[in-house]
């Protein structure tokens, strides 16, 4: 785990510890609240999405992935029957993988992956359903997202690490 370590010390200036709660009322307003965060992302960032079914993960992860300018024809489904699935942005100097751990039996089965590899300066990691593997994640310091059903289409999200230029 020599490798974890040393992602942990290269992420210091990550660490923000600055949270925001925001509220969307819309799947459009999610997104486009995704893509502000894309946006404000340098590089090297663990990003860990945590919240129930339909609470909007995929539809944020969108909105991050075309902040980050992945291009639109590539984007994101939810990668359920594929484990982990990546996109280059910034004209190819920035890879980004997404990772649903919604099926994934243990945190192990996650670092099996090979999770500490994806996390570089030039990349940036999403993973779904994070809480399932936190074990392996909380030592990264992860940019913490939480999704909430509030009534209706209302979602309360709230980030932990956020970084600045968001809100
Ligand atoms: N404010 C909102 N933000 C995001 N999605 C919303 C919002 N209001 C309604 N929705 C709807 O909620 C659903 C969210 O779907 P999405 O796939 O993004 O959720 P998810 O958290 O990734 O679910 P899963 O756990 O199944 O992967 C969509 O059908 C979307 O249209
Ligand atoms: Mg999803």
């Amino acid at each position: 785990m020599g490798f974890m370590v040393l992602n942990k010390i290269a992420k210091a200036d990550t660490m923000t510890n600055r949270k925001i709660e925001i509220s969307t009322q819309s799947a459009a307003e999610t997104i486009a609240l995704g893509r502000r965060i894309g946006e404000a992302l340098k590089g090297g960032e663990v990003i860990a999405l945590i919240g129930n079914l339909g609470t909007g993960k995929t539809h944020l992860i969108k909105g991050i992935a075309h902040g980050l300018g992945v291009e639109q024809d590539d984007l994101v489904t939810s990668p359920t029957f594929v484990l982990v699935n990546e996109y280059f942005a910034w004209g190819g100097g920035m890879q980004v993988y997404h990772i649903d751990a919604y099926r994934l039996e243990s945190a192990a089965e996650f670092e099996a992956l090979g999770v500490e590899e994806y996390s570089r300066p030039d990349s940036v990691v999403l993973v779904e359903w994070a809480d399932r593997v936190w074990e392996s994640m909380a030592s990264l310091n992860p940019l913490t997202i939480r999704l909430f059903h509030g009534g209706g289409d209302v979602r309360t999200i709230t980030l932990e690490n956020a970084p600045s230029g968001i809100a």
